[in-house]
């Protein structure tokens, strides 16, 4: 009898971040629906992942949770103390709350109101790209993917001018337990991390209820002034995730979409020539970088998947880039890049169902001004170093990377 090792999701192993693909596969072959030894299960298939997310029936909130990792959850109370309340943000909670916290923040995200953002973001972008250009050299997540998306989001809220760097900081660490796997020191800076975040953004909405402006903060703020709508705690909590996930995940779609276009040269150039692929192409870049690369539903009944019974309360982790990378779904050529991919706007890339996500038009838009522009001034432009990997599992993406522009 031949001994067959069990297939094992393990994203410690060496070389994970910089590319999952090929544990995504061994999985989605050997056991799509998988029950990790820390207790959670986990989805690869598109059809699996795609179903749930978009199931009624489950919750994105802890307080379901049945099955908890002990190890991990005293790990958190020790780092964040014990009486820390659960975050109030829409991502972790289910309707009516969501459905009201979803509403009020949704006013500010309608087409009109991001294609108001048009010129504000292409004005950036081309500041950017002047520096660059001048210089003919690029570290292009801290000249470019990094900043846009900040000071998108931070001209969204109407944030005072901040320590960009040390906000940097503070929603890496913060971000970082969004992990399957993460260690106690990661765990202790994060909660760190997240007082100094809580204390700043408690100032800023201190220091906006004094100046009001016609912003989203200012909405918001109104909206808890209004009494029963908003919560103090949940307005700081809508903020603080609306400005980390603003900058966090967008990041990683501009700065590993540029690298993977350089690396793939004729889909760059296809791109380049035909500005009217960059709505398809950002979705394609969106489906093959998938910069979130897991999202979650906690079951609130016993349920099946793929002939597996989930009990009550389990904590399955939607494989959103396993699903992008399925060729059950986007057949043999889904680990290349096709800008011309017809239909590849269906990636999971933002979730699906009730939590989908609120910024992708945001998203969409900043990356398709900057990636074209990008490409359209510097033709030219060549990695000049190595890519370094942010070494995250769930956001992972390009931490720095050197490029010559001319
Ligand atoms: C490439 C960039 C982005 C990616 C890949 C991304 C991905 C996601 C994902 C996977 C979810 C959870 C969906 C689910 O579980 O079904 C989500 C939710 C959310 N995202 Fe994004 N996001 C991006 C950019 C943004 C931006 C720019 C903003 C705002 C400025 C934003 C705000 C939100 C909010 C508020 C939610 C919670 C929605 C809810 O719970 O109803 N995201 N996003």
């Amino acid at each position: 009898m031949t001994d067959i090792a069990p297939t094992f999701f393990n994203p410690l192993e060496d070389g994970y971040v910089a590319s999952p693909w090929s544990h995504f596969d061994d999985l989605r072959r050997n056991e799509p629906v998988h029950h990790s030894p820390i207790g959670q299960w986990f989805l690869f298939r598109y059809d699996d992942v795609s179903a749930l997310l978009r199931d009624p029936a489950q919750s994105v909130d802890d307080v379901n949770i049945a099955h908890h990792n002990e190890d991990r959850l005293a790990q958190f109370e020790k780092a964040f103390g014990e009486d820390a309340e659960r975050s109030t943000s829409m991502l972790g909670r289910d309707a009516p709350d969501h459905t009201r916290l979803r509403r009020l923040v949704s006013k500010a995200f309608t087409p009109a109101a991001i294609a108001a953002l048009r010129p504000v973001i292409e004005d950036l972008v081309d500041d950017a790209l002047d520096v660059m250009d001048e210089r003919g050299t690029t570290e292009i997540v801290h000249d470019l993917a990094f900043p846009l998306p900040f000071d998108v989001i931070s001209v969204m809220l109407g944030m005072p001018e901040s320590d960009k760097d040390q906000v940097a900081q503070w929603s890496s660490a913060i971000v970082k337990t969004l992990d399957p796997i993460i260690t106690e020191e990661e765990v202790f800076a994060a909660a760190d991390a997240d007082r100094k975040m809580s204390a700043l953004l408690d100032e800023v909405i201190a220091w906006k209820r004094a100046n009001p402006a016609d912003d989203l903060l200012t909405a918001l703020i109104q909206a808890e002034e209004d009494g029963d709508r908003l919560s103090s705690r949940e307005l700081r909590d809508q903020v603080s995730l609306l400005f980390v996930a603003g900058h966090e995940t967008t990041v990683n779609l501009i700065g590993t979409g540029i690298y993977e276009l350089l690396r793939n040269p004729e889909q760059a150039a296809i791109l380049r020539d035909d500005p009217s692929l960059d709505v398809n192409a950002i979705d394609e870049l969106l489906r093959f970088v998938s910069p979130v690369q897991f999202s979650r539903r906690i079951t609130l009944d016993d349920i099946e998947i793929g002939g597996h019974p989930i009990e009550t309360g389990s904590i399955v982790m939607t494989g959103l880039a396993s699903a992008n990378h399925d060729p059950a779904k986007w057949g043999d050529d889904a680990d290349r890049i096709d800008v011309r991919r017809a239909g590849t706007a269906q990636h999971v890339s933002f979730g699906s169902g009730s939590h989908y996500c609120l910024g992708s038009s945001l998203a969409r838009l900043e990356a398709q001004v900057a990636i074209g522009r990008f490409l359209r001034r510097f033709p030219d432009a060549t990695m000049t170093g190595e890519a370094e990997w942010n070494g995250r599992i769930n956001l992972r993406g390009i931490e720095r990377l050197e490029l010559a522009v001319r």
